[in-house]
């Protein structure tokens, strides 16, 4: 784990941030903002949104990758995941598995709380030997 230099962070953890203010989850109370920085470097960002038929629900990842997806863009830069509470709002598995699918070896992954940005990972570092496009030729 390594905190790293980048340019555009503190805008794009604002972002994640104001996600996070919109977030749904009236079951959990944990309130969830994400921000992706796509090459063209505009922010897409997405929240949490839970659901009475709980497993319904949606990781604010998903919301954020669905939002980069229709304004036309496939690879994220870097990502930046806002919780809350002591510890690492990490990426859930599946949503690693998500992001997996529009990063490269230079993807950052940021997790932060609401005080700013506390650690920072490679995609590989996350999801190990994990699956992707290439396998299927792509
Ligand atoms: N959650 C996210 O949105 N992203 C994460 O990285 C971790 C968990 C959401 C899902 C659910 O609405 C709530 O946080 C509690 O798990």
């Amino acid at each position: 784990m390594s905190k790293s230099a980048d340019a555009g962070l503190e805008a794009l953890f604002a972002a994640a941030k104001a996600a996070r203010e919109r977030a749904y989850a009236p079951y959990s109370r944990f309130f969830v903002g994400a921000a992706i920085r796509a090459p063209s470097g505009a922010i897409y960002s997405g929240c949490n949104v839970e659901n009475a038929a709980y497993p319904q629900g949606s990781c604010a990842e998903a919301g954020a990758i669905a939002a980069m997806a229709l304004a036309g863009e496939r690879r994220i830069e870097a990502i930046v995941v806002v919780g809350d509470g002591e510890d690492l709002c990490t990426p859930c598995g599946g949503c690693r598995q998500r992001i997996r699918e529009f990063a490269d070896a230079a993807t950052r992954v940021h997790v932060a709380g609401p005080e700013g940005v506390r650690a920072s990972f490679g995609l590989e570092e996350l999801l190990p030997h994990s699956f992707g496009p290439g396998h299927l030729g792509r």
